[in-house]
């Protein structure tokens, strides 16, 4: 469990498989979901903010939240651990996979080109009816949500919710990227939520070196070859000062 052997396995790898959930962000300043005080789920119910049920129930608060995590994101910018797998992306090509639970863009604005953003886009609404999409313009509270420029239906945000399934060719990407990868990290996700959550396990089983990143343990930490208890930035910063080292 060394930091060297790490390296020296990300060095050989033909195929790398990121995972990562709200923890890359916290130092963009983005709230995670489920930490004490900070998270949003501390604040807020996810039944009330995040179903179907709450947006029946309430379009406008439940449209006003989500414009609002959007604006806090259109200000935040990407961080070194962002940014620093954008360079791993250069180095790795087309053996590169990111698969990310965050809907906040930043991994987008950070540079990287083969990403699947398995829980959606905080900037892109879908019109309930026809499934059509369509660019937030401008973040803005605007109330009550946009209604569909093809079919006149009214939109909703383009996140997954609680009871509600993943896209199924973003998820079968996912897979696909983590049964093949040599080696898989886990970067800033509380190792809670299915099927993401699985992903890791899914990469160490088919013969994966599994690099997990996180201040904290978590429920993935024992099937880790190895931990690093840092935060993302530090992290990521390591593992790619350690990659340009002779
Ligand atoms: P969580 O809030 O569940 O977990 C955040 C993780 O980030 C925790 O394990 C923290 O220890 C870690 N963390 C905090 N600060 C960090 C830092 N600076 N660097 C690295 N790690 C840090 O967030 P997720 O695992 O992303 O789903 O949550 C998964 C899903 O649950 C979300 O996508 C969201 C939520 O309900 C939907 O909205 C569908
Ligand atoms: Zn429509």
């Amino acid at each position: 469990m060394s930091l060297e052997l790490a390296i020296h396995h990300l060095r050989r790898a033909e195929h790398v498989a990121v995972l990562t959930g709200a923890g890359i962000s916290a130092e963009s300043g983005i709230p995670t979901f489920r930490e004490a005080q900070t998270g949003y789920w501390a604040q807020f119910s996810p039944q009330e903010l995040a179903s179907p049920q709450a947006y029946a129930r309430d379009p406008e608060r439940v449209w006003a939240w989500y414009a609002s995590r959007y604006a806090a994101c259109q200000t935040a910018q990407p961080n070194a651990a962002h940014l620093g797998l954008g360079h791993l992306e250069a180095l790795k090509g087309d053996g590169f996979t990111l698969v990310t639970q965050n809907v906040d863009g930043l991994h987008r604005r950070a540079g990287t080109r083969r990403l699947i953003e398995l829980h959606g886009d905080l900037g892109t609404a879908r019109c309930e009816a026809c499934s059509s999409m369509q660019s937030l313009p401008a973040p803005s509270e605007f109330s009550p949500p946009p209604y569909c420029q093809r079919c006149g239906s009214r939109m909703r945000p383009h996140v997954v919710w609680f009871s509600e399934q993943l896209p199924p060719a973003s998820l079968e990407a996912a897979w696909q990227a983590f049964a093949a990868a040599d080696v898989a990290l886990v970067i800033g996700t509380s190792s809670l939520v299915e099927p993401a959550a699985s992903l890791g396990r899914l990469a160490k089983q088919r013969g994966a070196y599994l690099i997990e990143l996180n201040p904290e343990v978590t429920p993935l930490s024992k099937s880790a070859d190895l931990r690093i208890s840092a935060t993302a930035s530090r992290g990521v910063e390591a593992l790619l000062s350690g990659l340009a080292a002779p």
